[in-house]
């Protein structure tokens, strides 16, 4: 969680005339001149959603944008509480105009009256931040000639969620933003289709927006060269785990994964070797020594196997278990599941209990075996993809490292120690 701000760092944060002073207000100024190519401007740029999917953003906005009727939203995601993953709250506590620039552009381009910025009630800097930055845009008269492109008067609100992971998920931000309790529902209905009021509903990461509002600034071409190679853009990857230097790296869409931990990161911590990456958050596939020059994109990873996700990279060295950490991760999982799935509620909490005795070296015969069985049996069984996320991330450690879960269920746990220690 971030520190809590104080009061005049909100104040110089959510200064407008501040924001206005070094460019801000150019990309709605562009996009008002000509809204029709915002999102051809949006397709050039190859940006892809940021919030964990990688689905190409054009698409979604212009779904929405070919929507018939009024009371449309934009729903700007920032329940951000996955376990590695701290990037949406600096946008939003850092830099809160410009995720309200891109959220505009969003409704804009969609032809939505109605944009909701959904912020995790327990990041109370975001929380005071996007609230004042809010205020101050109020009687702008950038919304004023928004409002008159989109025949609706514009309402620009930060909705607080209910602070559980689960609300994070798009249709569960949705219930959220009307006030239910945020219970993910089958799809279809899309959210483009079908979402806040039954309205067509455009959801995009935190992240995503921004840099919406970056591709309009600088131009798509500008954008894309950011990237390395086929990649576009830039990327905020949150490190965490065993390297010297954890924290939020904004870098090229498409460094190594060398280059993000031994340069970037630091190298590891203790020089204990390399031995896995959780990526894109705990709920994909793990990466291995032999990935260690994968490129971080959305299509070197899903080449691999993986996903690039949120861009989370919790890195672990030798010195620490990955079965204890896959134990850690499900049980999160476990805990956070909302209850509507049967397979989901019953089948993370039973891999929960199997990996604890097993990483308490008191594993039976046949645990093995089910475990097996169930990362068959969960992925696709539920409403959302936080079954399939628990069920990924034990396949994959069961599949690369195999030896900690022998080693365990013979009662001869690992000494994990760091070199020298
Ligand atoms: C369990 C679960 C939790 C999620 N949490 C978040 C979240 O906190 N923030 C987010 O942007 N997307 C989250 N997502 C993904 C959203 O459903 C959705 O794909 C995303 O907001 C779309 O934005 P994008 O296209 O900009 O990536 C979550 C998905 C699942 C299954
Ligand atoms: S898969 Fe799990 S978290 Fe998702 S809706 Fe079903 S019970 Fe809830």
């Amino acid at each position: 969680m971030s520190r809590p701000l104080t009061k005049q760092e909100v104040q110089v944060g959510a200064d407008l005339q501040a924001w206005m002073a070094v460019g801000g207000g150019t990309v709605l100024r562009r996009g008002l001149e000509s809204p029709a190519r915002i999102i051809p401007a949006l397709e050039a740029s190859g940006l892809r959603g940021l919030g964990g999917a990688g689905f190409p953003t054009h698409r979604k906005w212009s779904a929405v944008a070919q929507q018939p009727g009024r009371g449309k939203w934009v729903i700007c995601n920032g329940n951000e509480d996955e376990p590695g993953t701290f990037k949406d709250r600096f946008l939003l506590s850092r830099t809160p105009h410009q995720v309200i620039e891109g959220a505009l552009l969003a409704a804009l381009a969609v032809g939505a009256a109605n944009v909701a910025l959904y912020v995790n009630p327990r990041e109370t800097a975001s929380v005071a931040m996007m609230k004042a930055a809010v205020k101050a845009w109020e009687g702008h008269d950038l919304l004023h000639r928004l409002s008159n492109v989109v025949g609706e008067q514009l309402r620009l609100t930060v909705s607080e969620g209910s602070g559980l992971y689960i609300g994070g998920e798009e249709t569960a931000a949705i219930a959220s933003v009307m006030g239910r309790f945020p219970f993910p529902s089958l799809k279809p209905p899309l959210p483009v289709e079908h979402g806040v009021d039954g309205a067509p509903t455009l959801v995009n990461n935190v992240e995503t927006l921004a840099q919406a509002g970056l591709v309009l600034r600088i131009g798509p071409e500008a954008y894309r060269a950011l990237g390395r190679d086929e990649a576009s853009g830039t990327k905020l990857y949150s490190l965490s785990g065993d390297v010297l230097r954890p924290g939020l790296h904004e870098l090229p869409m498409g460094i190594t994964l060398r280059e993000l931990v031994f340069e970037h990161g630091g190298g590891m911590l203790a020089n204990q070797p390399f031995k896995a990456v959780f990526t894109g958050g705990p709920s994909n596939t793990l990466l291995t020594e032999a990935d260690i020059d994968v490129k971080l994109d959305f299509d070197s990873l899903r080449a691999r196997g993986s996903r690039l996700g949120t861009g989370a990279m919790i890195v672990v060295g030798e010195g620490t278990s990955i079965l204890r950490k896959t134990a850690e991760y499900v049980a999160f999982f476990a805990a956070n599941s909302c209850g509507q799935c049967p397979s989901c509620k019953v089948g993370t909490h039973q891999v929960s209990r199997i990996l604890e005795r097993i990483e308490a070296g008191t594993g039976r015969s046949g645990d093995l075996e089910a475990l097996g069985h169930l990362t068959q049996l969960l992925p696709g069984s539920g409403r959302c993809g936080l079954v399939d996320g628990a069920a990924t991330v034990l396949a994959s450690s069961l599949r690369s490292f195999p030896e900690e879960y022998a080693r365990a269920l013979e009662q001869q746990p690992l000494r994990f120690s760091h070199p020298g220690g």
